[in-house]
């Protein structure tokens, strides 16, 4: 389901001459409207790998590369992230895995504090040389600025997308009036991202977003899509929530929104216990069917090949009905 689709072959089965008989299966790939490439159903998000520490550098690499080395083709940075170290460190990786890793998807975000022309032109000259390359597949704008306008800044994205420079332009956190000033502002190329979190729980505030999206062939990206590892079974045991992990709940909330999430959270795991199926596959696909492409997060190798096999598994779609009425609520 997940591996691209193959002509059958006529001969005995061949090995493609860049991919090793044992290389994992292929994470398929979804067309993007405007985009010089197809654009991978799974990414990895290197945000929080390592948490930016010296001392967990090399973690932080054998994560990476463990993604690279089990089948993950796009890989969704930030300057923002580590302070370009994200950046800086996913070059690195990338160079030394084999044959350079030319098959490789690369998001990377200009900082919502650099969105004067001069300062996207900069930002990702300075990201283009973290990350050791002549270009990236698509360039999104982390988030808006309401100092300044997008008028300044999306022409300035736009000339960087005919030098060649990025492959497609995007925008991250952008809501529907956003989305149509942005376009607005292109002449030739189009918005063909829109990343923002959404996961089983993060979904109402979405929806207006996806039907903008939806009709204007703009893929969403799914960020935050396994709720920080709770769609993974963390906490609903004996593991405590961590602050970090109660700020990402709460947000601007003054109600403690922790128990209910809690239930309805073990509510999805004994409904993924039923089906003999891992939560976190019921988390994913429920996005890949709405149309989403999740970018999960890891930051240790363990968790790669989790998530991996997390994906390779499809639930029934009366799974992901079921899933999608708990999530939401219903008790029934
Ligand atoms: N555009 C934006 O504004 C924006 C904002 C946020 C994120 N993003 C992007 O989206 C990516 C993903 O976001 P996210 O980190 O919030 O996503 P997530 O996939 O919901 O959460 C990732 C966290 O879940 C835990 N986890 C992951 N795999 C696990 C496994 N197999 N078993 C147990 N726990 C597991 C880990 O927590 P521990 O580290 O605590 O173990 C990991 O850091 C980021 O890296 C970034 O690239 C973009």
């Amino acid at each position: 389901m997940t591996a691209r689709t193959r002509k059958a072959p006529t001969r005995a089965p061949k090995a493609a001459p860049h991919r090793p008989a044992s290389a994992p299966p292929e994470i398929a790939t979804l067309p993007l409207a405007g985009g010089r490439k197809a654009h991978p159903a799974l990414g990895l998000g290197l945000w929080a790998q390592g948490r930016w520490t010296p001392a967990d550098e090399a973690r932080t690499k054998a994560t990476i590369g463990r993604g690279y080395e089990q089948g993950f083709r796009w890989f969704d940075t930030a300057e923002v992230y580590g302070g370009g170290r994200s950046e800086r460190i996913l070059g690195d990786v990338l160079a030394r895995a084999a044959g350079g890793a030319p098959d490789v998807f690369i998001t990377t975000k200009v900082s919502w504090e650099h969105l004067r022309p001069a300062q996207v032109r900069a930002s990702l000259i300075n990201s283009l040389e973290r990350l050791g390359r002549t270009s990236v597949d698509l360039y999104l704008i982390h988030a808006p600025d309401a100092k300044v306008p997008l008028s300044d800044t999306i022409p300035a994205l736009e000339s960087l997308w005919k030098e060649g420079r990025v492959g497609a332009i995007g925008v991250s956190n952008f809501g529907v009036e956003e989305l149509e000033e942005a376009t607005r502002h292109l002449s030739e190329a189009r918005i063909v991202v829109n990343q923002v979190r959404y996961n089983l729980f993060d979904r109402d505030e979405a929806t207006p977003v996806q039907e903008y999206c939806r009709a204007h062939q703009i893929l969403i990206e799914a960020y935050s899509p396994l709720a920080r590892g709770l769609l993974h079974g963390r906490y609903l045991d004996a593991e405590k929530p961590t602050a970090e992990f109660k700020r990402f709940v709460q947000r601007q909330s003054e109600t403690d929104l922790l128990p209910d999430l809690l239930r309805r959270a073990r509510a999805l795991r004994t409904l993924a216990d039923e089906a003999g199926v891992p939560l976190a596959s019921i988390a994913l696909h429920w996005l890949a069917r709405n149309g989403a492409a999740p970018i999960v997060g890891a930051t240790r190798p363990e968790q790669v090949d989790g998530n991996l096999a997390a994906w390779r598994v499809r639930p029934d779609d009366s799974v992901l009905d079921r899933a999608d009425a708990i999530a939401r609520g219903d008790r029934a």
